[in-house]
């Protein structure tokens, strides 16, 4: 299966401008690759610019999703609204929308199943901060989160569309602490053996586990050779194109 990097551009970058060269840098630097599926995840405004720069192997992500459809929901965007203008893709419960905008599981999961309702990919990020790993729930964390965000949530749901579970533990976010290979295979046996609980070993052989936080040139190849992640979701890095392009070589 073609590995899935995912660059999260977050609240970044500050100008049209910038946003061109950037995805004019990356559309440069990926122009022979092929065994890997690429997605970018700007902030909303710029979903439609890069659509209109578009490139085929480039996939449209978006950041985030609000669960209703439509209607009254001042500064939100539904679903529906981003499958409509072309988005393959949506990140879902990522841990700086749970930190700073206080989503709960029980948000997260109606967010996921209004991306599948209408067949959007989610990106569904969990992951245990540094305290929750020092005191030993990590497992007992993901537990938590994969069960209350799948509530609800039918196995031919899940067979329906690409799914995909970022593991992203919080302290590797942004911190230039990235977590071991050895513990990133540790997290994503645990995922598993969990996500057979919920629904079932075919269920769990069929949802993509890839890693997030801290990816860069020099990491990026041993968490999809060695720890055999399906995927990376990148942040700071795949904000400069150079860096990117190494991060995609190194694991295509
Ligand atoms: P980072 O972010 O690569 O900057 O650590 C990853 C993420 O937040 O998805």
């Amino acid at each position: 299966m073609k590995p899935l990097i995912v660059a999260n551009w977050k609240m970044n970058p500050q100008s049209l401008d910038e946003v061109r060269r950037l995805f004019n840098s990356i559309k440069k630097g990926i122009k022979k690759i092929k065994n890997l599926e690429m997605v970018i995840c700007p902030p909303f405004p710029y979903l439609l610019v890069i659509k209109l720069y578009s490139h085929k192997a480039i996939k449209l992500g978006a950041q985030d999703c609000f669960w209703e459809e439509k209607g009254a929901f001042t500064g939100e965007v539904s679903a529906v609204i981003l499958k409509n203008i072309g988005c393959q893709y949506v990140i879902i419960g990522h841990s700086e929308r749970r930190r700073y905008f206080q989503e709960t599981d029980e948000i997260v999961n109606k967010k996921i199943r209004a991306a599948l309702k209408i067949k959007l990919n989610p990106i569904f990020c969990i992951g245990e901060t540094q305290t929750e790993r020092d005191k030993g729930q990590t497992q007992a964390v993901l537990k938590k989160q994969l069960t209350l965000g799948l509530k609800d949530i039918s196995k031919s749901q899940i067979e329906d569309v690409k799914f995909f579970i970022a593991y992203e533990p919080v302290w590797a976010i942004g911190t230039g602490n990235p977590c071991s290979v050895e513990e990133a295979m540790s997290a994503a046996i645990m995922i598993r053996k969990i996500i057979t609980s919920l629904f079932s070993f075919s269920i769990s052989k069929k949802i993509r586990i890839i890693y997030g936080g801290s990816i860069n040139r020099k990491n990026s190849a041993n968490y999809i050779k060695e720890a055999k992640m399906d995927g990376l979701l990148v942040g700071g890095a795949s904000l400069e194109a150079k860096e990117l392009i190494s991060i995609i070589k190194s694991v295509s």
